[in-house]
Protein backbone atom coordinates (compact mmCIF):
# COMPACT_ATOMS: atom_id res chain seq x y z
CA UNK A 1 0.00 0.00 0.00
CA UNK A 2 1.14 3.72 -0.62
CA UNK A 3 2.13 5.62 2.19
CA UNK A 4 0.54 8.65 2.85
CA UNK A 5 3.66 11.44 3.20
CA UNK A 6 3.50 14.29 5.20
CA UNK A 7 5.65 17.25 5.47
CA UNK A 8 5.47 18.93 8.73
CA UNK A 9 6.06 22.56 9.34
CA UNK A 10 6.86 24.10 12.64
CA UNK A 11 8.41 21.51 15.25
CA UNK A 12 7.61 22.59 18.79
CA UNK A 13 6.05 20.90 21.54
CA UNK A 14 3.43 19.53 18.93
CA UNK A 15 4.78 18.61 15.77
CA UNK A 16 7.92 17.20 17.96
CA UNK A 17 5.15 14.91 19.86
CA UNK A 18 3.53 14.11 16.14
CA UNK A 19 6.34 12.79 15.23
CA UNK A 20 7.08 10.90 18.37
CA UNK A 21 3.20 9.46 17.76
CA UNK A 22 3.63 8.20 14.37
CA UNK A 23 7.03 6.30 15.20
CA UNK A 24 5.35 4.79 18.74
CA UNK A 25 2.44 3.74 17.15
CA UNK A 26 3.30 3.38 13.89
CA UNK A 27 1.49 0.04 12.91
CA UNK A 28 -1.52 1.20 15.19
CA UNK A 29 -2.02 4.19 13.24
CA UNK A 30 -1.42 2.20 9.69
CA UNK A 31 -3.86 -0.33 10.66
CA UNK A 32 -6.23 2.52 11.19
CA UNK A 33 -5.46 4.57 8.39
CA UNK A 34 -5.21 1.64 5.76
CA UNK A 35 -1.68 2.87 5.41
CA UNK A 36 1.30 3.79 6.67
CA UNK A 37 1.38 7.60 7.66
CA UNK A 38 4.91 9.06 7.14
CA UNK A 39 6.64 11.57 7.82
CA UNK A 40 8.89 13.00 5.03
CA UNK A 41 9.61 16.22 5.13
CA UNK A 42 10.21 18.67 8.03
CA UNK A 43 10.35 23.01 8.17
CA UNK A 44 11.63 24.68 11.17
CA UNK A 45 13.94 27.42 12.03
CA UNK A 46 16.31 25.63 14.28
CA UNK A 47 18.59 22.80 13.17
CA UNK A 48 20.30 22.41 15.93
CA UNK A 49 17.83 22.23 18.76
CA UNK A 50 17.91 18.81 20.83
CA UNK A 51 13.64 18.23 20.77
CA UNK A 52 14.12 14.58 21.56
CA UNK A 53 13.49 12.98 17.95
CA UNK A 54 15.56 11.45 15.51
CA UNK A 55 15.27 13.98 12.31
CA UNK A 56 17.99 11.91 10.21
CA UNK A 57 16.99 10.72 6.48
CA UNK A 58 14.33 13.52 6.50
CA UNK A 59 13.69 16.24 3.98
CA UNK A 60 14.96 19.87 5.94
CA UNK A 61 13.27 22.96 4.71
CA UNK A 62 14.60 25.89 5.85
CA UNK A 63 11.34 27.78 4.19
CA UNK A 64 8.36 26.03 5.22
CA UNK A 65 6.44 27.67 2.60
CA UNK A 66 8.54 25.06 0.54
CA UNK A 67 6.47 22.42 1.55
CA UNK A 68 3.74 23.39 -0.54
CA UNK A 69 5.10 22.33 -3.46
CA UNK A 70 7.86 19.60 -2.19
CA UNK A 71 6.48 16.47 -4.75
CA UNK A 72 7.12 14.26 -2.37
CA UNK A 73 4.53 14.98 0.05
CA UNK A 74 0.87 14.43 -0.06
CA UNK A 75 -0.45 16.40 2.62
CA UNK A 76 0.78 19.55 4.68
CA UNK A 77 1.00 20.05 8.47
CA UNK A 78 0.80 23.56 9.90
CA UNK A 79 1.93 23.15 13.58
CA UNK A 80 3.75 27.00 12.99
CA UNK A 81 0.86 29.11 14.71
CA UNK A 82 -0.88 32.99 14.46
CA UNK A 83 -2.86 33.87 11.97
CA UNK A 84 -0.99 35.75 9.85
CA UNK A 85 2.62 35.45 8.16
CA UNK A 86 4.21 32.24 7.16
CA UNK A 87 1.34 30.02 8.85
CA UNK A 88 -1.11 31.79 6.61
CA UNK A 89 0.81 32.00 3.61
CA UNK A 90 1.88 28.10 3.81
CA UNK A 91 -2.31 26.83 4.22
CA UNK A 92 -3.13 29.53 1.88
CA UNK A 93 -0.21 27.93 -0.71
CA UNK A 94 -0.83 24.53 -0.26
CA UNK A 95 -4.74 24.74 -0.46
CA UNK A 96 -4.13 26.27 -4.30
CA UNK A 97 -1.90 23.97 -4.72
CA UNK A 98 -4.46 21.00 -4.16
CA UNK A 99 -2.61 20.00 -1.14
CA UNK A 100 -4.53 18.42 2.01
CA UNK A 101 -4.11 20.78 4.92
CA UNK A 102 -4.02 19.44 8.63
CA UNK A 103 -3.44 22.57 11.07
CA UNK A 104 -3.39 23.08 15.07
CA UNK A 105 -3.62 26.54 14.03
CA UNK A 106 -6.80 28.15 16.32
CA UNK A 107 -6.17 31.65 15.22
CA UNK A 108 -5.73 31.25 12.00
CA UNK A 109 -8.74 29.13 11.41
CA UNK A 110 -11.13 31.32 13.94
CA UNK A 111 -9.58 34.41 11.66
CA UNK A 112 -9.29 33.20 8.41
CA UNK A 113 -11.28 29.73 8.36
CA UNK A 114 -14.32 30.90 5.98
CA UNK A 115 -11.90 32.07 3.32
CA UNK A 116 -9.38 28.96 3.79
CA UNK A 117 -12.18 26.80 3.32
CA UNK A 118 -13.69 28.38 0.55
CA UNK A 119 -9.75 27.86 -1.00
CA UNK A 120 -10.04 23.57 0.32
CA UNK A 121 -13.40 23.51 -1.30
CA UNK A 122 -12.52 24.84 -4.64
CA UNK A 123 -9.48 22.85 -4.57
CA UNK A 124 -11.59 19.71 -3.53
CA UNK A 125 -8.91 18.94 -1.12
CA UNK A 126 -9.03 18.59 3.13
CA UNK A 127 -8.93 21.12 5.28
CA UNK A 128 -9.22 19.97 9.10
CA UNK A 129 -8.48 20.97 12.12
CA UNK A 130 -9.12 18.69 14.98
CA UNK A 131 -5.85 19.78 17.10
CA UNK A 132 -7.23 23.47 17.34
CA UNK A 133 -9.86 23.14 19.84
CA UNK A 134 -9.34 21.31 23.00
CA UNK A 135 -6.35 19.20 22.61
CA UNK A 136 -6.78 15.74 23.26
CA UNK A 137 -10.87 16.09 23.40
CA UNK A 138 -12.76 15.32 19.49
CA UNK A 139 -14.28 18.10 19.79
CA UNK A 140 -14.44 19.41 16.38
CA UNK A 141 -15.74 15.71 15.99
CA UNK A 142 -18.23 15.49 18.45
CA UNK A 143 -19.99 18.60 17.32
CA UNK A 144 -19.49 18.84 13.67
CA UNK A 145 -20.01 15.01 13.29
CA UNK A 146 -21.32 13.31 16.53
CA UNK A 147 -23.95 16.09 16.75
CA UNK A 148 -24.72 16.47 13.18
CA UNK A 149 -28.59 15.79 13.16
CA UNK A 150 -29.28 18.13 16.27
CA UNK A 151 -30.09 21.60 16.35
CA UNK A 152 -27.71 23.19 19.07
CA UNK A 153 -28.78 25.74 21.06
CA UNK A 154 -25.47 25.85 23.28
CA UNK A 155 -21.73 25.02 23.10
CA UNK A 156 -18.50 25.99 24.83
CA UNK A 157 -16.80 25.28 27.80
CA UNK A 158 -13.50 25.35 29.76
CA UNK A 159 -11.14 26.11 26.56
CA UNK A 160 -7.80 27.15 27.45
CA UNK A 161 -5.72 24.74 29.97
CA UNK A 162 -3.18 27.68 30.98
CA UNK A 163 -5.65 29.83 32.42
CA UNK A 164 -7.47 26.41 34.45
CA UNK A 165 -4.44 25.59 35.55
CA UNK A 166 -3.05 28.64 36.69
CA UNK A 167 -6.21 29.15 38.50
CA UNK A 168 -6.52 25.89 39.86
CA UNK A 169 -3.05 26.28 41.13
CA UNK A 170 -3.47 29.30 42.70
CA UNK A 171 -6.99 28.47 44.55
CA UNK A 172 -4.94 24.87 45.31
CA UNK A 173 -1.99 26.22 47.07
CA UNK A 174 -2.45 30.08 47.45
CA UNK A 175 0.53 30.33 44.88
CA UNK A 176 0.97 33.29 42.91
CA UNK A 177 0.33 34.21 39.17
CA UNK A 178 3.54 34.70 37.74
CA UNK A 179 4.96 31.67 39.69
CA UNK A 180 2.17 29.68 37.96
CA UNK A 181 2.48 30.96 34.98
CA UNK A 182 6.13 30.31 34.29
CA UNK A 183 5.32 26.19 35.13
CA UNK A 184 2.56 26.13 32.46
CA UNK A 185 5.37 27.55 29.86
CA UNK A 186 7.78 24.83 30.96
CA UNK A 187 5.05 22.22 30.61
CA UNK A 188 4.50 23.39 27.00
CA UNK A 189 0.81 24.52 27.66
CA UNK A 190 1.08 28.22 26.91
CA UNK A 191 1.13 29.85 23.97
CA UNK A 192 4.28 31.52 22.99
CA UNK A 193 2.70 34.72 24.16
CA UNK A 194 1.32 33.82 27.13
CA UNK A 195 -0.99 36.92 26.82
CA UNK A 196 -2.98 35.70 24.45
CA UNK A 197 -4.01 32.59 27.22
CA UNK A 198 -4.32 34.86 30.13
CA UNK A 199 -6.40 37.40 28.12
CA UNK A 200 -8.61 35.09 26.86
CA UNK A 201 -8.02 35.31 23.41
CA UNK A 202 -6.87 31.94 22.78
CA UNK A 203 -10.16 30.53 24.25
CA UNK A 204 -12.39 32.93 22.07
CA UNK A 205 -10.54 31.21 18.63
CA UNK A 206 -11.37 28.25 20.31
CA UNK A 207 -14.85 29.24 21.00
CA UNK A 208 -15.73 30.56 17.26
CA UNK A 209 -14.62 27.65 15.45
CA UNK A 210 -16.93 25.31 17.84
CA UNK A 211 -19.86 27.82 17.45
CA UNK A 212 -19.20 28.31 13.84
CA UNK A 213 -19.42 24.13 13.65
CA UNK A 214 -21.90 24.33 15.63
CA UNK A 215 -24.47 27.04 14.25
CA UNK A 216 -23.20 26.15 10.74
CA UNK A 217 -22.01 29.52 9.64
CA UNK A 218 -18.73 31.12 10.48
CA UNK A 219 -18.69 33.29 13.82
CA UNK A 220 -16.60 36.45 13.47
CA UNK A 221 -13.83 36.88 15.98
CA UNK A 222 -14.44 40.03 16.46
CA UNK A 223 -17.56 40.10 17.48
CA UNK A 224 -16.96 37.65 20.42
CA UNK A 225 -16.72 39.18 23.94
CA UNK A 226 -13.74 38.36 25.60
CA UNK A 227 -12.21 39.07 29.01
CA UNK A 228 -9.37 37.33 30.60
CA UNK A 229 -8.16 36.63 34.35
CA UNK A 230 -5.54 39.38 34.69
CA UNK A 231 -7.72 40.50 37.40
CA UNK A 232 -8.24 37.46 39.25
CA UNK A 233 -6.57 37.03 42.86
CA UNK A 234 -6.05 34.63 45.21
CA UNK A 235 -8.57 36.45 46.94
CA UNK A 236 -11.34 36.12 44.52
CA UNK A 237 -10.46 32.44 44.43
CA UNK A 238 -11.12 31.83 48.13
CA UNK A 239 -14.39 34.40 48.45
CA UNK A 240 -15.92 32.08 45.77
CA UNK A 241 -14.75 28.91 47.74
CA UNK A 242 -16.43 30.00 50.98
CA UNK A 243 -19.67 30.94 48.89
CA UNK A 244 -19.70 27.42 47.22
CA UNK A 245 -18.26 28.55 43.92
CA UNK A 246 -15.40 28.11 41.68
CA UNK A 247 -14.33 30.73 39.01
CA UNK A 248 -13.23 29.51 35.59
CA UNK A 249 -12.76 31.01 32.09
CA UNK A 250 -15.68 30.21 30.29
CA UNK A 251 -15.62 30.21 26.33
CA UNK A 252 -20.00 29.81 25.38
CA UNK A 253 -21.75 30.59 22.68
CA UNK A 254 -25.59 30.25 21.92
CA UNK A 255 -28.54 30.73 20.15
CA UNK A 256 -30.56 33.90 21.01
CA UNK A 257 -33.45 34.53 19.09
CA UNK A 258 -32.09 37.60 17.15
CA UNK A 259 -28.98 35.43 16.38
CA UNK A 260 -25.65 33.85 17.55
CA UNK A 261 -24.07 35.30 20.73
CA UNK A 262 -20.93 34.13 21.90
CA UNK A 263 -18.88 35.59 24.78
CA UNK A 264 -15.53 34.73 27.16
CA UNK A 265 -15.26 35.81 30.41
CA UNK A 266 -14.56 34.21 34.15
CA UNK A 267 -17.35 32.99 35.10
CA UNK A 268 -18.42 31.92 38.81
CA UNK A 269 -20.06 28.13 38.96
CA UNK A 270 -21.49 26.04 41.48
CA UNK A 271 -18.80 24.00 43.20
CA UNK A 272 -20.95 21.06 42.88
CA UNK A 273 -21.73 21.58 38.65
CA UNK A 274 -19.88 19.02 36.95
CA UNK A 275 -17.41 21.60 35.19
CA UNK A 276 -16.36 23.03 38.26
CA UNK A 277 -14.84 19.87 38.61
CA UNK A 278 -12.70 20.50 36.06
CA UNK A 279 -9.33 21.48 36.99
CA UNK A 280 -5.54 21.39 35.80
CA UNK A 281 -4.74 22.06 32.38
CA UNK A 282 -8.09 19.75 31.57
CA UNK A 283 -10.13 21.02 28.90
CA UNK A 284 -14.27 20.76 29.27
CA UNK A 285 -16.43 21.15 25.92
CA UNK A 286 -20.29 21.21 26.45
CA UNK A 287 -22.95 21.70 23.98
CA UNK A 288 -26.55 21.20 24.33
CA UNK A 289 -29.00 20.54 22.17
CA UNK A 290 -33.03 20.13 21.57
CA UNK A 291 -33.07 16.08 21.07
CA UNK A 292 -29.61 15.20 23.21
CA UNK A 293 -29.62 17.48 25.51
CA UNK A 294 -26.65 18.47 27.60
CA UNK A 295 -23.23 17.00 27.43
CA UNK A 296 -19.76 17.22 28.28
CA UNK A 297 -16.44 15.92 27.13
CA UNK A 298 -13.42 16.43 29.51
CA UNK A 299 -10.16 16.16 28.49
CA UNK A 300 -6.54 17.49 28.06
CA UNK A 301 -6.77 20.93 26.79
CA UNK A 302 -3.36 21.45 25.74
CA UNK A 303 0.57 19.67 25.50
CA UNK A 304 2.64 17.15 23.25
CA UNK A 305 0.53 14.06 23.35
CA UNK A 306 -3.25 15.25 23.65
CA UNK A 307 -2.57 17.99 20.98
CA UNK A 308 -0.39 15.56 18.66
CA UNK A 309 -3.06 12.86 18.89
CA UNK A 310 -5.66 15.34 17.61
CA UNK A 311 -3.65 15.83 14.35
CA UNK A 312 -2.72 12.28 14.00
CA UNK A 313 -6.25 11.60 13.83
CA UNK A 314 -6.88 14.36 11.62
CA UNK A 315 -4.08 12.89 9.29
CA UNK A 316 -6.24 9.12 9.59
CA UNK A 317 -9.04 10.20 8.26
CA UNK A 318 -7.35 11.86 5.33
CA UNK A 319 -5.31 8.57 4.37
CA UNK A 320 -9.03 6.83 4.54
CA UNK A 321 -10.58 9.39 2.17
CA UNK A 322 -12.92 10.10 5.29
CA UNK A 323 -12.35 13.84 6.23
CA UNK A 324 -15.83 15.65 5.86
CA UNK A 325 -16.17 19.54 4.49
CA UNK A 326 -15.16 22.44 6.95
CA UNK A 327 -18.58 23.41 7.98
CA UNK A 328 -20.90 20.36 7.24
CA UNK A 329 -23.84 21.53 8.79
CA UNK A 330 -26.68 24.01 7.20
CA UNK A 331 -26.52 27.35 7.90
CA UNK A 332 -30.30 27.18 8.99
CA UNK A 333 -30.03 31.37 8.52
CA UNK A 334 -28.84 32.57 11.36
CA UNK A 335 -27.07 35.65 11.61
CA UNK A 336 -24.38 36.83 14.78
CA UNK A 337 -25.04 39.54 17.48
CA UNK A 338 -22.31 41.90 18.84
CA UNK A 339 -21.90 40.27 22.42
CA UNK A 340 -22.45 42.42 25.40
CA UNK A 341 -20.27 42.25 28.55
CA UNK A 342 -21.41 40.14 31.37
CA UNK A 343 -25.09 39.57 30.56
CA UNK A 344 -26.47 36.26 31.83
CA UNK A 345 -25.71 33.10 29.89
N1 LIG B 1 -2.23 27.52 25.20
C1 LIG B 1 -3.31 26.61 24.93
C2 LIG B 1 -3.96 26.23 26.23
C3 LIG B 1 -2.76 25.42 24.21
O1 LIG B 1 -3.39 26.51 27.27
O2 LIG B 1 -5.06 25.69 26.23
C4 LIG B 1 -3.79 24.57 23.58
O3 LIG B 1 -4.46 25.22 22.56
Amino acid sequence: TTPLRIGVAGLGTVGAGLVKLLRANESIVADRAGRPIVVTAVAARDRTRDRGIDLAGLTWHDDALALAHDPDIDVVVELIGGAEGIARRLVTAALQAGRPVVTANKALVAIHGAELAALAERAGVPLTFEAAVAGGIPAIKAVREGLAADRLVRVGGILNGTCNYIMTAMRESGRAFADVLAEAQALGYAEADPSTDVDGIDAAHKLAILAGLAFGRPVAFSSVHVEGIRAIDALDLTFARELGYRIKLLGLARRREDGIEARVHPCLVPERAPIAQVDGVFNAVVAEGAFVGRLMLEGRGAGEGPTATAVAADLIDIARGNAVPVWGRSTDGLTQVEALPRAAF
